[in-house]
C-alpha cells in the first residue's frame, strides 16, 4: 500500500518548498503539479501564443506538448517534448501564462491523468490547486497551505532580489492577487480547500515549523 499527501493552496504560499522537505524526510517522491502547468504555459509562449483565444483547436495544440517528469538528485525535472525546461519555468511571464492555460479542460485532463498515475504506484507528496479536491480525493492527509498576499509578495520579492532580478513589490502583490482570482474562480477544478483538508496559515510560521506540523499530522494519520 502506498501513501499520498496532498498540499494545496494559493500561489507563493510555499507549497513546493514544504512538499520537497516532507518528501525528503519521508523518502517519498514529491510532485509539484504547478511545474507541469508551467511547462504547458511555456509551450504556449514558445509558440508565441499569448491567449487561449488565439488557438482554434486547443485540444490538438495541447496534444503536441508531451510533458513528463523525472528526478535528478531527488529534484523534480520537467521535460517538454524531451527537453528539460525546468530552469525556464519560474519567470513571471510563465507564472501568468500557466495560470491562464490551466483553466482549459484539454490541459487539465492531460495533466491530471499523469498525476493520478504517479500517485497510484508511489508514495507521493503532491502539491497544487486541486490535489485534495480532484486529483487525489482519497489522499491520506490533505493540507491547505495559505498566507496573506502581502507575505507571499514579500517572499517572492526577496527570492527575486536575491537572484538579482529587478522587481517591484506592489506589482508582485497585484500579480499574485490576479492569479488567486483566476485560480479560485475558474470553472474547472478551482482552487478551494477540500472539506477534509487541514488549513495551515503560514504567514507567521517558518518553513521548519510548517514542515514539523505536517509531519506530526501525518504520523497521527499513520497510527
Ligand atoms: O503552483 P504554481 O504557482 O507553480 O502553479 C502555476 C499555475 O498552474 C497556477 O497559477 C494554477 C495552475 N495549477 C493548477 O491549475 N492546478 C494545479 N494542480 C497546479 C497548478
Amino acid at each position: 500500500m502506498n501513501y499520498n499527501i496532498a498540499i494545496d493552496g494559493p500561489a507563493g504560499a510555499g507549497k513546493t518548498t514544504i512538499a520537497e522537505r516532507i518528501a525528503a524526510e519521508l523518502d517519498y517522491i514529491y510532485v509539484d503539479t504547478g511545474a507541469m502547468y508551467r511547462a504547458m504555459g511555456y509551450f504556449f509562449i514558445q509558440n508565441q501564443v499569448k491567449s487561449l483565444e488565439e488557438v482554434s483547436d486547443l485540444e490538438s495544440f495541447c496534444s503536441q506538448a508531451d510533458i513528463t517528469i523525472s528526478y535528478q538528485n531527488g529534484e523534480q525535472q520537467v521535460l517538454l517534448n524531451g527537453e528539460n525546461v525546468t530552469s525556464y519555468l519560474r519567470s513571471e511571464e510563465v507564472s501568468r501564462m500557466s495560470s491562464i492555460v490551466s483553466s482549459h479542460s484539454a490541459v487539465r485532463c492531460k495533466l491530471v491523468e499523469l498525476q493520478k498515475k504517479l500517485a497510484e504506484t508511489e508514495n507521493v507528496v503532491m502539491n497544487g490547486r486541486d490535489i485534495g479536491t480532484c486529483v487525489l480525493p482519497n489522499a491520506d492527509l490533505k493540507i491547505y497551505l495559505t498566507a496573506s498576499s502581502k507575505t507571499r509578495a514579500q517572499r517572492r520579492y526577496k527570492e527575486l532580489t536575491e537572484k538579482g532580478v529587478p522587481c517591484n513589490i506592489e506589482e508582485i502583490e497585484k500579480e499574485i492577487i490576479a492569479r488567486d482570482e483566476r485560480d479560485m474562480n475558474r470553472e474547472l477544478s478551482p482552487l478551494r480547500q477540500a472539506d477534509d483538508a487541514i488549513r495551515i496559515d503560514c504567514s507567521d510560521l517558518s518553513i521548519e515549523e510548517v514542515t514539523a506540523r505536517i509531519l506530526q499530522l501525518f504520523q497521527e494519520v499513520r497510527k
